[in-house]
Order: C-alpha cells, then sequence, then structure tokens
C-alpha cells in the first residue's frame, strides 16, 4: 500500500511517499519519494528548537513539501504504475464518501477544512490552492506523527493530515515517532527477528526497549536525566559549537582521533557501568565537562577537540556496555540501534564491530534516515494500521509525552 506520510515533531518538515508491504511473515518498505525541510539554520540563533517558530515554520513547509510529491506524482502516474495496492483494502472500512459535486456538500467540508486549518496563518488558503490545483493522488492511507515530541509543533502536522484526510477521503492512522525511529530499518530492505532489543538514540530519547513482535514494547532501560543527543547538543554548547552539536562534536573528535591530539591528558567519567541495571544517565558526565571548561583558562582548537573527543569515547563506551549487559540478561536475535545520534559514523563503526564479535545481527538505519524523516513515520503509520482502524479525519490529539 502506498502511503503519504507527515512529520512535524520537532525542528524537521517532512512528507514521504512510500510503500509498504505487510504480509504475515515480512514487513517491506520503499520509498518512493521523501522531502524535508530542516529548520537547524532557523532554530541556531535560540541555541535550541524554540517551540512557536518550529510551529510556524511547519505550516510554511507543509503545503510547498506536498506541492513537490504532487507534481513527481499525478494521480494517473501513480496508478499507472501497476503495482499491488497493498494486502490491506480500507474501502470497507471507511465511509465512501461521495468527491460530491453539490456545492453545499463542498462548501461544508471546506468549513470543516478552514476550521482544522484556521489556528496556523495562512495556512488553510495554501492547502485550499493545493488541493484545488492538483488531482487526488493514488494514496492508500495517509499517517502523521501524534508524538512524543513538541505538542504546538504536532499539531501542525496533525490538523494538514485530518485536512487532508478529509478533502481526498483517504483514511488517516496516527503514528509514533519513536516507533518511526525503530522501523526506519526497514526503509533498507532488513527483516526484524524477534524478539529484538531496540536501542533508541535521539534528541529527546536513550532507552532500550525489548519487542517481542511489531506491536510488542518494554522498555527495559532508560536514561534517568538526559538523552545521549540532548547531552551531545549540550557539551556542544559548553564548548561555543553551534546548535545541533552532535555532529559538530563528532566532527571535532573525528579530527582529534585522526591526527595525534586525542583526549589530551583527562578522562571523563563512563557512568553507570557499575549499575545491575539498564538504565543511563549523563548529568554527571556533562558537568564533569562543565568544571573542565570552567578550569580551562583558554579554551583552544586543541582543547575543544580533546573534550569533543573524550565526551564522544565516554559516550561510546557506556553504548557498547549496556549493549552487552542487555544481551546478556536476555536472548535478543536482532539488534537495532536508531536514533539521530546512530547517524554517528564512530559509533556506528564500534557497534558494528561489536556486533560482529558478539555475532549479532545489527540492523542500523542509512545514516539519511536516521535523524527524523517522514519515511520512517510512513513505516510506523503501515503497521500501527494493523491494530488502529484508519478513518476519516479522526480526531488525533498531539501527544508531547506519547510512549510504546
Ligand atoms: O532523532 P533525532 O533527529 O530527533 C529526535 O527525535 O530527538 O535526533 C536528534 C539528535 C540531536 O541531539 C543531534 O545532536 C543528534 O541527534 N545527532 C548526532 C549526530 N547527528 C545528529 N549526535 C552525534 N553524532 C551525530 N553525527
Ligand atoms: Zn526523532
Amino acid at each position: 500500500m502506498k502511503i503519504l506520510a507527515i512529520e512535524t515533531s520537532c525542528d524537521e518538515t517532512g512528507i514521504a511517499l512510500v510503500d509498504v508491504q505487510i504480509s504475515d511473515t515480512r514487513i517491506t518498505a520503499r520509498e518512493i519519494q521523501s522531502e524535508l525541510f530542516s529548520q537547524i539554520d532557523i532554530h541556531k540563533e535560540f541555541g535550541g528548537v524554540f517551540p512557536a517558530v518550529a510551529k510556524r515554520e511547519h505550516a510554511k513547509w507543509l503545503p510547498l513539501l506536498l506541492e513537490k510529491i504532487l507534481t513527481c506524482h499525478p494521480a494517473r502516474s501513480l496508478s499507472q504504475t501497476g503495482e499491488d495496492a497493498g494486502s490491506r483494502d480500507y474501502s470497507n472500512m471507511v465511509p465512501q464518501h461521495d468527491s460530491s459535486t453539490d456545492e453545499s456538500v463542498q462548501d461544508d467540508r471546506w468549513s470543516q477544512i478552514e476550521k482544522l486549518l484556521e489556528r496556523e496563518v495562512g495556512l488553510f488558503e495554501k492547502t485550499k490552492e493545493l488541493l484545488l490545483k492538483y488531482p487526488k493522488p493514488d494514496i492508500d492511507l495517509l499517517t502523521v506523527t501524534q508524538g512524543p515530541g513538541l505538542e504546538p509543533a504536532l499539531w501542525v502536522g496533525i490538523s494538514f493530515a485530518r485536512a487532508l484526510s478529509l478533502y481526498w477521503n483517504i483514511p488517516l492512522v496516527p503514528a509514533n515517532h519513536m516507533k518511526g525511529h525503530i522501523f526506519s530499518v526497514l526503509l533498507n530492505q532488513t527483516e526484524i527477528k524477534f524478539p529484538t532489543l531496540a536501542f533508541l538514540i535521539s534528541g529527546g530519547h536513550t532507552e532500550l526497549v525489548e519487542m517481542n513482535s511489531v506491536s510488542d514494547f518494554t522498555i527495559i532501560g532508560k536514561t534517568k536525566d538526559d538523552a545521549i543527543g540532548e547531552s551531545y547538543d549540550k557539551v556542544a554548547r559548553m564548548i561555543g559549537l553551534e546548535y545541533p552539536g552532535g555532529p559538530k562534536i563528532a566532527e571535532l573528535a573525528a579530527l582529534a582521533r585522526h591526527s595525534s591530539i586525542g583526549s589530551g591528558d583527562f578522562t571523563f567519567p563512563r557512568p553507570m557501568l557499575h549499575t545491575k541495571d539498564l538504565d543511563f544517565s549523563f548529568s554527571g558526565l556533562k558537568t564533569s565537562v562543565l568544571y573542565k571548561v570552567k578550569e580551562i583558562e583558554t579554551l583552544t582548537d586543541t582543547l575543544k577537540m580533546n573534550i569533543a573527543h573524550e565526551f564522544e569515547q565516554a559516550i561510546t563506551d557506556v553504548i557498547l556496555y549496556k549493549i552487552n549487559k542487555a544481551f546478556e540478561q536476555g536472548e535478543y536475535k536482532t539488534l537495532i540501534i536508531s536514533g539521530g545520534v546512530i547517524a554517528n559514523t564512530y559509533l556506528r563503526t564500534q557497534v558494528e564491530q561489536l556486533a560482529h564479535q558478539m555475532k549479532i545481527p545489527l540492523l542500523l538505519p542509512k545514516i539519511s534516515d536516521s535523524t527524523d524523516n517522514a519515511q520512517m513515520i510512513a513505516v510506523a503509520g503501515a503497521i500501527e494500521s494493523l491494530n488502529t482502524m484508519a478513518t476519516i479525519n479522526p480526531e488525533i490529539t498531539a501527544q508531547g509525552n506519547l510512549s510504546y
């Protein structure tokens, strides 16, 4: 089935069209087209994501990105591909409403759409123009991120998706952003064997999740304070690097690693290595970096590289240690590591080595699918539709703290 997905949980506006095939034994996902606008340059000046700005930018970019998809995939060319529309037939699940020419019905629909979009300045007008310009695309299902994330940002995507669902008469199902990160590995044409251990390392989450099926999730370990991505971002700020700090720290650490600079003459703690549980804590590590920075009179480029290198090494050591521990405690057939931090190339090589030594099948998303995107939401939405009935214009509430 062809799914159009919308992602607006944080500072990336994403829309993607993905073909997801679900059979009893296998799920395959093939990206047809994905569009992303990263708001990073806009948020840099605030040193982090500013929700009101994120919301405004999502409202600006959603119609622009959708137009790119509708231009590349007009209704006719999609249906002409002759591909199987998927194993699920939604036609009997949803009210088959008219594509009515009756003016009063149309007026009523426009007024409902206007009500959905009225909170975002100009969004209704732009959306209406777009919907009147392009024919209904050949899409089986719509999905949108419900949470977790920034609620003002999530609401924009949800209202936009509901408007599309209502106008095109295409069912819509909510998707969970973290499940999206987990299922991003399916975009690589891979297979998840259960039980599996999913390790999520993003800007807002650091958690180990045991999965016994695509809809059975148990958190078996999580951070008690900062998430790993958040720690990267905070440490980056301490040494004067721009938001988001992950890629900047990674760059400096790589420079230190490939020269003889290394970590210098100091070490940072590797927190929670001596506890029996699978939990994490990064605030102590962050504080150690802060003390170090305060102690240094002039933060030279070399010292910044030392700090970045030692910080990244401490994080990597903790990650490798906890993976080992989790595999000692449970029998898993697959290890998935996903979330923005797995865009880090050093970490990728380290976990690949560990998985090789431990003979664990490791699934990682492509680097480009690691940070927030809509293609992963399409896969999560398709899987969600196995358990949650997709309907036309459903009442979806943004849930900033949505869990599994
Ligand atoms: O998954 P994501 O895009 O958004 C959330 O759902 O949170 O993750 C964003 C996080 C940020 O904290 C960013 O600094 C971090 O992922 N990140 C990285 C790298 N690229 C992004 N951290 C370390 N190394 C990277 N190369
Ligand atoms: Zn994310």
